[in-house]
């Protein structure tokens, strides 16, 4: 029969790398705690129209990237529909905010969210078809203090904290202002003007992007395109007086707590969604994620509720692409040349068959203890059982029908090489490991 493969951008994740996946998910969900963030889960399929409506139709992500497809009816009462994978979990979240009347408790709303977003992009290295993202967002009334641009700051200093405790090393914060509802209009019209006459020298990607969505040619790599897009209206030269406020107290607050960031005057990131303040964070050469080297981006999105026909509700959030982040920590620790593999605390070795049942109780009482326990089988020769134990654990414990008679056991230190004997109730005491196994361990 022939082999039935994964699909085309789709990931396995096994172990040992999955124990580094829940280390970032379990420092994020610490990090977000202490900064007042509850979990949100939305599901994992919408309503076509809330992307549309949400990230926009003229985007990449709406216009070829979704995962689309009619949802037959099953029943009498029930209408076909067109449903949709989830390309991203911000128009969700704003979605079970409007349906959830989050805004009547008047308060601000700080939730985040992990999972699996969709998109049918060229697969490659850190671009994926199926990706996880860590995200969240921060939204509620005017009066709950959403707008304030100290809720940007708080965000920002957020995320370099938790990078910092995920020991990611040299990364960037980019942000830029991409001015309110009423700039921006007036800004793509001066894009679209200063575009025409030059239109046909640019690559052919952004000759199309000219025309349908002229905000996307600034932040082209195409290197054809650098020196025309330095010729360009810059958008802080359009910002209203209020924007531009706002941008300046965003940049103080940073300042005020330490966070560095480079202003960017060409990010304007790939969602409809966006007001005001935007920003990525990068990783730096070397992290092997060579052009995707976005590791997290997000924004203000002030007018998105109403788009999506709720109250005025202003918010800022972000999203960390886990597969990115995950890839750049392991690529930092193969040049650190740290050791990422991890090693139980114990191996319990039944020296014959007849000692397998005592093995298995001696193993349920080290677990009960909080250690982590492979067990052997009886069946193995001695060798084998050293050999694996080996493999698997920092120690191992021989149990032969001498040790469950005296209640005193062999236990073998594979680091130092040397082996004592120890009653059954030191045991526990004894296996604990005192060295932590490295990132991967967490
Ligand atoms: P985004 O820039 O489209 O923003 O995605 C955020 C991050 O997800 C990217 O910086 C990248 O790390 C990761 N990512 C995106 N596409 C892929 C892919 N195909 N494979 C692997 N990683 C990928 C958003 O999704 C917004 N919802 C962020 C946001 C939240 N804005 C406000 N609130």
């Amino acid at each position: 029969m022939a082999v039935i493969f994964k699909v085309r951008g789709t990931r396995d994740l096994l172990p040992p790398e999955t124990d580094l996946w829940n280390h970032v998910e379990r420092t994020a969900r610490a990090v977000f705690g202490r900064y007042g963030f509850g979990e949100i889960r939305t599901p994992i399929f919408e309503d076509t129209q809330l992307f549309a409506r949400g990230v926009g139709e003229e985007t990449d992500i709406v216009s070829k990237e979704m995962y689309t497809w009619e949802d037959r009816a099953r029943a009498e009462s029930e209408r076909a529909q067109s449903l949709t994978l989830r390309p991203e979990n911000t128009a969700g979240v704003v979605r079970a905010y409007i349906e959830h009347k989050m805004n009547e408790t008047g308060m601000l709303q700080k939730l985040f969210y992990i999972g699996p977003q969709f998109r049918r992009e060229r697969p490659q290295r850190g671009r994926y078809r199926q990706f996880w993202q860590i995200g969240a967002e921060i939204l509620g009334p005017v009066w709950s203090g959403a707008e304030s641009p100290l809720r940007d700051a708080e965000l920002l200093e957020m995320l370099a904290t938790l990078l910092n405790e995920l020991g990611v090393r040299g990364w960037r914060l980019e942000l830029n202002s991409i001015g309110s509802a009423t700039d921006r209009p007036r800004f793509i019209a001066a894009l679209r003007e200063a575009l025409a006459p030059i239109k046909d020298r640019l690559s052919e990607d952004n000759r199309r992007r000219a025309e349908t969505n002229p905000l996307r040619v600034l932040d082209s790599k195409a290197p054809e395109d650098q020196r025309l897009i330095e010729t360009l209206p810059k958008i802080a030269d359009f910002l209203d007086e209020e924007s531009t406020e706002h941008f300046k107290q965003v940049l103080a607050a940073l300042d005020a707590c330490g966070v560095r960031y480079h202003v960017n005057p060409r990010l304007v990131r790939g969602l409809d969604y966006y007001t005001r303040t935007t920003f990525e964070f990068t990783a730096p050469d070397g992290s092997g994620l060579g052009a995707q080297n976005a590791l997290l981006g997000g924004g203000r999105y002030d007018g998105l509720s109403e788009i999506l026909g709720g109250p005025k509700a202003p918010g800022i959030g972000f999203a960390i692409g886990e597969d990115r982040l995950i890839l750049t920590l392991q690529a930092q620790a193969e040049r650190d040349g740290a050791a990422t593999e991890r090693r139980l605390d114990a191996f319990v070795a039944p020296m014959g068959l007849a000692q397998n049942a005592d093995a298995l109780a001696l193993a349920k009482e080290l677990r009960a203890a909080g250690l982590s326990v492979e067990l052997g089988d009886g069946m193995f020769r001695l060798r084998k059982s050293f050999e694996t134990a080996d493999k698997l654990a920092h120690r191992m414990v021989i149990v032969g029908e001498d040790e469950v008679k005296s209640g005193i056991f062999t236990v073998k230190y594979f680091a130092a090489g040397e082996q004592s004997k120890v009653p059954r109730a030191e045991l526990p005491n004894a296996l604990r490991s005192l060295v932590a196994s490295g990132v991967a361990g967490g």
